[in-house]
């Protein structure tokens, strides 16, 4: 047997031994410590948390920097300036900032990545200009080019990965690519604008967070924050639709200034704009010349990541996050089955029903189809939060990252924090988000009934409770596998590899002080989904997020997302190129020295 196959044997024989108890908190009385700690064949000892300004990882393993913004995908364009920090030009031809969710496909043995970069560090790309803020149409149009996917061929020179400069491959999408709407929205009077009468089109994608694949071999790009990019200069006292405000829709943007270079983001003028944005994309990166398809009929919301899984009966089960305190978790079934090689899957994600979550306090779910809001079927996916709310679903700690097991029927999502858990009548305490201002984040596990994932109900359970036990001795001490030596708040990405190794990326504080005491930089974990068990793997540079992970062809080398290094205080921060350098945004490569699987 390989590596992977006995891992395949112990999870087969793992799982009749394993059973959820009728509790709701499983996790705090399974007794890990009394159990091996078997990882798939990735055994280290962890790294202690650090506030250091570079990457850590275990004692035999390697990292190095794959991509960084402002690096070229061309031959031509200019290597990132460190003084000017690129321009307008520049940046259409570089990879863009803030790189979150990503994969690597294999196309005809080419290594091929697709990258979101979610949004831009205005106080470092902008850190040219006195005001922090873009000064003029070129700092705008630079901004927009940091922003959207990147899609680029790499390759490796001796043992490092590096970008495949002009590869065929190699493309950036952004907020003015030309995109197709599907699904029941499509040609609805709510997505007509002045630029598209027909509701059929929509210019772009922005504010990419998580990402997902589907098994057809094409990207997914998740459209997160991206109300903040919306202001109404022609009218800063207009007032806005309803819908508009549940989805954070202002007369003033986050300080993008893309209003400036593009009317079309006036939402005064343009009021159908937002309804352009807000969905699943899905790009196929084999084809550079491919128009990126919107799918309506998963819903519009502020979407983390889409997890695609093939239930037993052959449907799509898509879950998704809806990364605001309070919103909801997702599931789209999609009406068609796949089938293996077949073109028709190309069409999938396009037609489906859309459910949302409802956690009872015993333990058990259900999954509400958005139908029965009343509200027409295009409606539903236009305005799904709306849909949602008037079916009762469950407000949620800020659904993150979604992972599906591939070796079980059961899949885990990261609920980062929500200061308003409990402080909000509109988002009581209840046993699945159980802490009053929920400082440190807890992940929720789900095994849908009979082992289907297209069925409505499932049965839960928390896999983990962070929190710190060195500061707390209450809820906020965290479930009992969290230690003094493993203890991160605010998980947020969250992915199985190949081997069944469940990783979880942190997005939270630190300032390594107080509530947040020896917790040290952002970091990631590597978690036993049988035993709960939980052992801290890498820790970022400083203030970064690490957010994106995927794996090449052989499973040897594991590429992960560091966004935002230096965020608040970049003069303090060098990340990745050292000395005195702009901090940016990097993929990095991580290895095993005895070159062996990572995932
Ligand atoms: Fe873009 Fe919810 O993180
Ligand atoms: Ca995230
Ligand atoms: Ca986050």
């Amino acid at each position: 047997m390989t590596d992977f196959d006995q891992v395949v044997e112990r999870r087969r024989l793992l799982k009749g031994a394993f059973a959820l108890g009728a509790t709701a908190f499983v996790a705090s009385s399974v007794p890990f410590a009394k159990r091996a700690f078997a990882h798939g064949g990735i055994n280290f000892t962890p790294v202690p948390a650090n506030g250091l300004d570079t990457i850590t990882v275990p004692d035999g393993f390697s990292w190095h920097t794959v991509a960084a913004w402002g690096d070229p995908l061309w031959s031509g364009v200019p290597e990132f300036n460190q003084r000017t920090r690129g321009t307008g030009e520049s940046q259409e031809g570089s990879f863009g900032d803030n790189n979150d969710g990503m994969t690597l496909f294999d196309i005809n043995g080419h290594s091929v990545l697709a990258v979101n970069n979610e949004y831009c560090n205005r106080k470092i790309i902008y850190g040219n200009r006195k005001s922090g803020l873009p000064e003029n149409k070129d700092d705008v149009r630079k901004g927009i080019a940091s922003h959207g996917v990147s899609v680029f061929e790499i390759e490796k020179k001796g043992t490092k990965w590096d970008i495949k400069k002009d590869s065929p491959f190699n493309r950036k999408i952004t907020a003015d690519t030309s995109m197709e709407i599907t699904g029941p929205a499509r040609g609805h009077a709510l997505l007509k604008t002045e630029e598209d009468p027909t509701g059929t089109t929509s210019k772009g994608t922005w504010n990419n967070c998580g990402n997902g694949r589907t098994p057809w071999g094409t990207y997914l790009a998740c459209e997160e924050n991206f109300n903040g990019y919306f202001s109404a200069p022609s009218n800063v006292n207009a007032s806005l639709s309803a819908e508009h405000k549940r989805y954070g829709i202002k007369t003033k943007d986050w300080g993008y200034n893309w209003v400036r270079n593009q009317e079309r983001f006036d939402v005064n003028k343009h009021p159908n704009e937002p309804h352009r944005a807000g969905y699943i994309v899905e790009i196929d990166p084999s084809n550079p010349t491919s128009t990126p398809r919107k799918h309506t009929a998963m819903g519009r919301f502020k979407h983390e990541n889409v997890e695609v899984t093939i239930a037993k009966n052959g449907h799509v089960v898509a879950y998704m996050g809806d990364d605001e305190r309070g919103e909801f978790l997702y599931k789209f079934v999609s009406k068609g089955k796949y089938v293996n090689g077949s073109s028709t899957n190309a069409n999938l994600l396009t037609e489906g029903d859309l459910f949302v979550a409802v956690f009872s306090d015993n333990g058990r779910g259900k999954w509400v189809n958005l139908k029965e809001s009343g509200m027409s079927e295009a409606e539903t996916k236009v305005f799904s939060r709306v849909a949602a709310s008037k079916v009762g679903a469950t407000t949620m700690d800020r659904p993150e990252w979604v992972a599906s097991n591939p070796h079980k029927v059961e899949a885990y999502c990261c609920l980062t924090n929500n200061k308003h858990r409990g402080n909000k009548t509109s988002q009581p305490v209840n046993a699945v988000n159980s802490r009053v201002g929920n400082k440190y984040g807890q992940i929720v596990r789900w095994t849908p009934d009979g082992s289907d994932h297209t069925a409505t109900g499932f049965r839960w359970d928390l896999f983990v409770v962070a929190g710190n036990p060195t500061v707390h001795s209450d809820d906020r001490a965290g479930s009992s596998n969290i230690n003094s030596s493993n203890m991160f708040n605010s998980p947020d990405g969250l992915a199985f590899d190949s081997m069944g190794n469940l990783w979880i990326q942190t997005d939270g504080k630190y300032s390594d002080k107080d509530d947040f005491e020896g917790m040290g930089n952002n970091q990631m974990l590597l978690a036993d989904s049988e035993t709960g068990q939980i052992k801290r793997f890498l820790v970022g540079p400083k203030e970064c997020e690490v957010t994106g992970i995927t794996w090449s062809t052989d499973k040897k080398t594991m590429f992960v997302g560091i966004q935002h290094p230096g965020e608040k205080n970049p003069e303090k921060c060098h990340f990745p190129d050292g000395g005195n350098s702009v901090p940016r945004s990097a993929i990095v490569a991580v290895t095993r020295n005895d070159g062996g699987l990572i995932g």
